[in-house]
């Protein structure tokens, strides 16, 4: 399994990984778009021996100037149902990390279900805490929670530098 950024024509596939994981809760090719546009580079795929997609992340770059400390997140992640439990996530997310490292981000957020074991024990190893509940975020009776990870802190404590090679930009 090797990550790397996704080549042209590739777009269709990261989307069908995406449905595939997220069902109803995709997000819209428009959205989707939208988040690619914001940040063209934010964005890496893993694929598997045969070259073929099983998984992407998808980042955020806040902007600088807001904030005293620069803020970054993770918009997605999914890794494809046949292929979890093998690391690829965790893989993904170590070169999210350094690529948001990478661009003096020094806090990263994201919003997960709070049901959603999988994530948030993933997200959990990387070092993520809960900052705050948000009711009703992904539908009635559907909460979900914010999750920041001090990057600048977590310096060589958190699994950043498991990161694989990666194709250049
Ligand atoms: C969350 C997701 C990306 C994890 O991908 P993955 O490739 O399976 O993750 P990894 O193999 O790297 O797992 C890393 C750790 O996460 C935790 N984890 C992963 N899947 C888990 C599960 N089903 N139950 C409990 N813990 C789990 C474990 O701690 C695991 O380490 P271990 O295998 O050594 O026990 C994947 O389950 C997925 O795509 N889910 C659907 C989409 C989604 O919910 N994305 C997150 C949106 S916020």
């Amino acid at each position: 399994m090797r990550i790397r950024k996704p080549r042209a024509g590739e777009l269709a596939r990261v989307i069908e990984v995406e449905r595939a994981a997220f069902g109803p809760d995709s997000y819209s090719v428009t959205t989707f778009l939208a988040h690619l546009f914001r940040d063209r580079k934010g964005v890496f795929v893993a694929e598997d021996e045969r070259g073929q997609v099983v998984g992407f992340v998808l980042v955020r770059l806040g902007l600088g100037w807001l904030r005293r400390r620069r803020r970054g997140g993770i918009t997605s992640l999914a890794v494809e149902a046949a292929h979890r439990r093998q690391g690829i996530g965790t893989t993904l997310m170590a070169r999210a990390l350094e690529y948001l490292r990478e661009n003096n981000v020094q806090e990263v957020d994201l919003e997960v279900g709070v049901t959603n074991q999988a994530a948030v024990s993933l997200y959990h190893t990387f070092g993520f805490q809960r900052s705050r509940l948000l009711p009703h975020y992904y539908g009635a009776n559907r909460d979900g929670m914010r999750m920041v990870l001090d990057l600048a802190a977590a310096a060589g404590t958190n699994r950043v530098r498991q990161a694989e090679t990666c194709e250049g930009d």
